[in-house]
């Protein structure tokens, strides 16, 4: 139904996990504000990271959580690192293929922007989720700097190129609409942080596969232009924001 960005990651997914795992901290904050957001209090819980790319969110879980990695892009997806203890499951967001109410949390970090059509996938994460259960979407802001970085930077120097469908108030209704009661929703600035301005320039290269090579200058310039960027002596921040809803079933 949603193949297209699905597709493109499992082109560009190597590229994706090699700079996670060469700058496993740049984005700690952000996995950090996605866990301050969902506060997730159950014991034992089961939680769902749709869509998870390679399981990035699996050392943030409170001890004995039971994660549950879900994402449309196969071999991006297996290409992973996966906990043994940790279930995989190659699904869309739409169809998981998981009992009712089998799920204490659903977290949902970056990847809704490639979704045009949230109302089905609303639905099934409402029909997934225990009552009671917690579903946290961390995501950019429609005519953030975030969106003018990915739809416009990474679109530009990416050849497969960028085009997403982000956050608004209409999706904070829709959760409403579908049996959710919103209890936060608001947009967090924190840094992407390295040590130098070269290291986060690699970073965002590899991350967004940035295959048509823009030089060191193009691209300082560009991230400027967007979400803009400090440097000190001992550190490089890259200043990003995302939306982040909590709702409750
Ligand atoms: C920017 S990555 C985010 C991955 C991870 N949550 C993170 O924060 O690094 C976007 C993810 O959306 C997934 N995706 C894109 N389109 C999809 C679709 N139609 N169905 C399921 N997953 C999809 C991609 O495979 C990719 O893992």
């Amino acid at each position: 139904m949603f193949e297209k960005y699905a597709e493109i990651y499992d082109k560009r997914g190597h590229m994706y996990h090699q700079a996670m795992r060469k700058w496993p901290d740049a984005r700690h904050r952000e996995f950090e504000s996605l866990m301050n957001v969902a506060r997730i209090e159950q014991a034992s819980p089961v939680v769902l990271d749709v869509p998870s790319g390679g399981g990035y969110l699996a050392s943030y879980l409170p001890k004995g959580a039971k994660l549950v990695s879900v994402d449309g892009a196969s071999k991006f997806l297996e290409s992973g690192k996966h906990d043994e203890a940790h279930q995989v499951i190659c699904a869309e967001h739409d169809n998981i293929p998981m009992d009712d109410e089998s799920a204490d949390a659903i977290l949902s970090l970056a990847g809704l922007h490639h979704i045009p059509d949230t109302v089905s996938v609303f639905q099934e994460w409402h029909r997934l989720l225990k009552k009671g259960g917690v579903l946290t979407i961390g995501d950019a802001q429609s005519g953030s700097p975030t969106t003018q970085f990915l739809d416009g930077v990474v679109n530009q120097f990416n050849s497969m190129g960028h085009r997403g469908d982000y956050l608004d108030t209409s999706q904070v209704k829709l959760l409403e609409q579908t049996g959710f009661q919103v209890e936060y929703s608001q947009e967090v600035s924190y840094p992407w942080e390295f040590k130098n301005c070269g290291q986060m320039l690699e970073f965002c290269r590899t991350l967004f596969c940035m295959d048509l090579e823009p030089s060191d200058d193009e691209l300082l310039h560009a991230i400027q232009q967007s979400v803009g960027y400090s440097e000190t002596e001992h550190e490089c921040h890259l200043h990003w924001a995302l939306f982040f809803i909590r709702a409750v079933k």
